[in-house]
This record gives structure tokens, sequence and C-alpha cells, in this order.
């Protein structure tokens, strides 16, 4: 097993030999773009690193991770379309850039190209990497739907939220994981247990994510700060707050986010505020730890090396205090 450094290179690698722009340019070039644009490189990185934890050689994991940074980036193209965003990786979104129609169409073609990535795969494992990659497929689009749909609704619970990033995110994070289990032949349980040690530690990172979207530093954050509150996300945040806070906070809090128009700067302010005093900010910390742990108790089980499962275990901490 070698230092997370050295997945993280051998994967950039890898992808910068992949990338040529083709025609029409139009569609290729936001393409390279977004690949181009950095990012953490998380799946793929896991991809390999389950690869090794289980005795294969990160190299056949390669096509595999890029399998899942290409969809990964294919969501995020057609995500920031429906999420308005203007920033990603702290450059223009591809529909600012270029147009929607673009960030549809070059979405599209990425998503067709993480199966090609595929292709290679010998029939056995590339039946059973087809398994987990559909499945999760279908799940990350089911929960981009409960997101949008959350938007205009008024009685979200907690347990419907996870359930919701559990599938707009998490699934894809066990998936990563299990695919480099798979191609590294592991049994059936370390294989289960690789993608719930995903699962969880999916949840805690999108519970990150939600946080940073309202406390992140726009500096290193990468993306618009308060996005999720321009948008009136109902993120764990929003419905913490509205659990725990006086009748009056709890009033104001529902008149922000009922669609009404508010100026944006003024709107983010008074949401934070809220988040704050209600202790919202620091529940979310508390449930991020938790499913983190969760995470690690997956992880314990898993028979393998003490030097592989340390890695990932260095990969959940980090995630937890991450700025980007
Ligand atoms: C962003 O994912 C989308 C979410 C699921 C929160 P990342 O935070 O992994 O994005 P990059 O690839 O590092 O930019
Ligand atoms: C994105 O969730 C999940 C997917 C792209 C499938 P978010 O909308 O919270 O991700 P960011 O914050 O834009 O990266
Ligand atoms: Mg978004
Ligand atoms: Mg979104
Ligand atoms: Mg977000």
């Amino acid at each position: 097993m070698r230092a997370l450094e050295f997945y993280q290179k051998e994967f950039i690698s890898y992808l910068n030999q992949q990338a040529s722009i083709k025609e029409p340019r139009n569609l290729y070039e936001p393409v390279d773009y977004i690949l181009n644009l950095g990012g953490k490189r998380l799946r793929p990185v896991l991809t390999l690193i389950a690869s090794e934890l289980f005795g294969t050689d990160y190299q056949e994991a390669l096509p595999a991770a890029m399998a899942v940074e290409v969809f990964h980036n294919f969501s995020l193209v057609h995500d920031d379309i429906m999420d308005d965003a203007p920033l990603r990786r702290g450059k223009p979104t591809v529909h600012e850039k270029w147009d929607v129609n673009t960030g549809i169409l070059s979405g599209d073609v990425m998503l067709i190209n993480s199966y090609e990535y595929l292709e290679g795969y010998e029939p056995e494992v590339l039946k059973e990497l087809f398994l987990v990659f559909n499945t999760t497929s279908v799940e990350v689009c089911e929960g981009q739907q409960y997101d949008v749909d959350f938007e205009t609704r008024t009685n979200v619970t907690i347990e419907e939220y996870l359930k919701m990033i559990e599938y707009k995110t998490s699934v894809l994070i066990g998936a990563a994981l299990k695919m480099g289990a798979i191609i590294a032949g592991a049994s059936t349980r370390n294989k289960d247990l690789i993608y719930e040690f995903g699962r969880n530690l999916g949840i805690a990172f999108q519970l990150q994510d939600d946080y940073l979207d309202a406390f992140g530093n726009p500096e290193t954050f990468g993306k618009q700060v308060g996005g999720d509150i321009i948008e009136n996300k109902k993120t764990f945040l929003y419905l913490k707050a509205l659990e725990l806070s006086t009748t009056e906070d709890r009033d104001r809090l529902l008149e922000l986010f009922s669609g009404q128009t508010h100026e944006a700067i003024q709107k983010i302010a008074d949401v934070k505020s809220i988040f704050r005093k209600t202790g919202a900010d620091t529940a979310i910390k508390k449930a991020i730890q938790e499913f983190t742990q969760e995470a690690f108790n997956s992880l314990s089980k898993i028979e393998a090396p003490e030097d592989g499962k340390a890695l990932l275990r260095q990969m959940g901490n980090n995630l937890m205090e991450r700025s980007s």
C-alpha cells in the first residue's frame, strides 16, 4: 500500500493520457474543461485503493476509476444546471461558460463515456461492475429528483433528507470502493463491507458539503457560498434549525424559504444567523462524526491488511476537516 498522494498522482496522469478534444469541439471542449478543473479526485482514488486493499495492483483499476470520475463529472455538469450554480472548482460552470444546451449534451456524452471505460474488463468482472454501476446511476437520478422536489416541499423530514443524500451522493462513493473490490476478486462479505463503509462515509461527506455550502470560506470552497440557501435546499442544517428553533425563528426561517423573493446576500446572512443561534451548525458536525464513526465500524470488520485500512481511515478523517 502506498501513500494517498501516490494514488492521486497516478490517477491524474492516467486521466491526462485520455483527454483529447475531438470534433465537434463544442461537445468535447466542455468535457475537457470540467475534467481538468481539478477537484479532489476522491472517488477514483477510492477505487484504486480498494483494489490494492484486496491484493490487486491499482493499475488494473484505472479504467474503472476513470469511469467513476467521468460519471461524477457528468453529474456535476447537470447538477449545476439544476442548481443554477455559477461556480465549480473556483471557475465558471459549464452552462455559464457555454450555455445550458451545451451542458446537457456534454454531460450526456460523459455519461456514455463513463460506461465505455468499463468495456475492457473480463466478462465476469464486467457483469458485476455493470450491476453496481447501473444500480448506482439510477439511484443518483432518484436522489437528484428528491433534492429538487424537496425545494418546494415544506414537510421534509430528516429521515427523508438522509435517504435523499444517500442516493444523490453516498451510493457513488460506496460503488467506487466496491468496484475496486470487484476487480480484485474480493469476497462477497468484504465487498459488502467496503460498500457499507463508503455509504456511511458518503453520508458524512454530503453533510460536510452542506455545512461548507453555508459556512465555507469562499476563497477555498470553489462554489458559491450560500447557494443552497438561495435555492431553498432542505439540508440537514435547515431541518435541524427548524427543529431546534423558537417559534419566532421558525416562522422567520419558513418565511425566508417560502419562495418569496429575498435579496440573496441578506437572506444568506439571516439564515446563517438562525443556523448558528439554534445550534444546527453544531448538530451537523456531530452527525458528520457519527456517520464517519459508523463507516469506520464497517471498515474494521473488513478482512484486509491494516495499512490499507489505516489509509482509508486517514481519508475519512481528512474529509471531516476539509474546506473544499
Ligand atoms: C461534489 O463532489 C458533489 C457532491 C456530491 C457534494 P466533490 O466535493 O467530490 O467534488 P470535486 O470532484 O472534489 O470537485
Ligand atoms: C450534488 O449535490 C450531488 C450530485 C452531483 C449527484 P450538491 O448539489 O450538493 O453538490 P454541489 O454542492 O453542487 O457540489
Ligand atoms: Mg449542486
Ligand atoms: Mg444539487
Ligand atoms: Mg452541495
